[in-house]
């Protein structure tokens, strides 16, 4: 019997030989400058046998930028340079969507054009530190948007996704609304203290969010648009008390739109059916550190909460031939977390493929 995991799906209108998704995943080794490396591209095209990848958090804009090394897409340069990596995962017979992801306040000044502090819904310092080309620093209080700005940025989006699918050739763009960015920082009241149309009411903080979304969708089109979401997530400082509330306004606001998928990493499982009910298109789940990838575990999950589509992280890293190891029962690679963010090759492209590993 053929195993659910591995057969194909219609995305929108998007085909995927296979229902595992490579999670977004930040790496930190492109150049300085935010421009895709001949590295990156070996490392996505070694891992074009996902039925969809989806990159690594990309800034939309200079200020968007959180970490050091992490790709840009608001720059031709970098746009020419992910063509190279979209045309060997597409040769490879692969789908490929870009995260756009704007890091708001979990950045530093030292990541920030002229040095200037990172901008957030408002003026609330995260605890902890953030890495930066010093190493780990204390975040700073970050600066508070102006409503105006907030709209600008809103179309900054619109512009990255444009750039992302009409020149750099992505299948599409996942608009990371997870893992205490800014669109979560928005949603977040711990974050969020604002009193014009973007704070206040559940409705209001899910604002930010949802009209990122309509602007990308009307830029590229609702087939080629997808967004993260992280309910009761606390990663980055995020303090969130009316989970259900803000979800529920979430997904109310993006349904109209028609995105061609949901992805939650999951948190709480009643959260993640409350939004399986709610939401009438497809749906990815990444189990996020709760299960071991096995075929039984993941098509378990797959229908216990009636998604679509899987998503796997760290076993992707490890495993650039994930799902054929996964097809023929065998065994995985363990992936060596002191090489995840930042160095060189080494722990980044020359995890072995079976062949290799025989
Ligand atoms: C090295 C590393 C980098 C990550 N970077 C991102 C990112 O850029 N964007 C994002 O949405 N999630 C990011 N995540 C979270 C993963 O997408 C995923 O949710 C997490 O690894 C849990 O899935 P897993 O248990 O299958 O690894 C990252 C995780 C890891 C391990």
């Amino acid at each position: 019997m053929t195993s659910p995991l591995f057969s194909p799906v219609t995305l929108s209108r998007i085909e995927l030989a296979n229902r595992l998704v490579m999670a977004p995943m930040t790496r930190n080794r492109a150049h300085p400058d935010g421009v895709p490396t001949d590295s990156m591209r070996t490392y996505y095209a070694q891992r074009a046998g996902a039925g969809l990848i989806v990159t690594e958090g990309t800034q939309p804009s200079a200020v968007g930028q959180g970490y050091p090394n992490t790709p840009g897409i608001h720059t031709p340069e970098q746009a020419a340079a992910w063509r190279r990596v979209t045309d060997a995962v597409h040769e490879r017979g692969g789908r490929i969507f870009l995260q756009l992801m704007h890091a708001g306040r979990i950045s530093h000044p030292s990541l920030q054009p002229g040095g200037g502090r990172p901008v957030a819904p408002s003026a609330v310092r995260p605890a902890g530190q953030v890495f930066t080309t010093e190493g780990l620093q204390d975040f700073v209080e970050p600066r508070a948007l102006a409503t105006d700005e907030v709209e600008a940025i809103v179309q900054e989006y619109a512009a990255a996704a444009r750039l992302a699918v009409d020149e750099a050739g992505f299948d599409g763009v996942e608009v990371h609304g997870a893992n205490g960015y800014l669109p979560h920082q928005f949603l977040a009241e711990g974050s969020n203290q604002r009193t014009d149309r973007y704070g206040g009411s559940a409705e209001n903080r899910a604002r930010f969010l949802i009209e990122v979304t309509a602007a990308v969708v009307d830029a590229v089109g609702p087939e080629r648009v997808g967004v993260r979401l992280s309910p009761a997530n606390s990663f980055n400082d995020i303090v969130e008390h009316e989970t259900e509330a803000v979800y529920a306004a979430v997904v109310a606001g993006l349904g109209p739109l028609g995105p061609a998928y949901l992805h939650v990493v999951e948190g709480p499982a009643a959260v993640t059916a409350q939004i399986r009910k709610a939401w009438p298109g497809s749906l990815i789940v990444n189990p996020a550190f709760s299960v071991a990838t096995t075929t039984e575990n993941l098509e378990a999950v797959l229908a216990d909460r009636g998604a679509e589509l899987i998503a796997v992280g760290r076993a992707f890293i490890a495993n650039p031939d994930l799902v054929r190891r996964l097809q023929l029962g065998a065994g995985l690679n363990p992936a060596d977390e002191s090489s995840f963010y930042g160095g060189t090759d080494a722990g980044y492209i020359d995890y072995p493929a079976l062949d290799q590993a025989a």
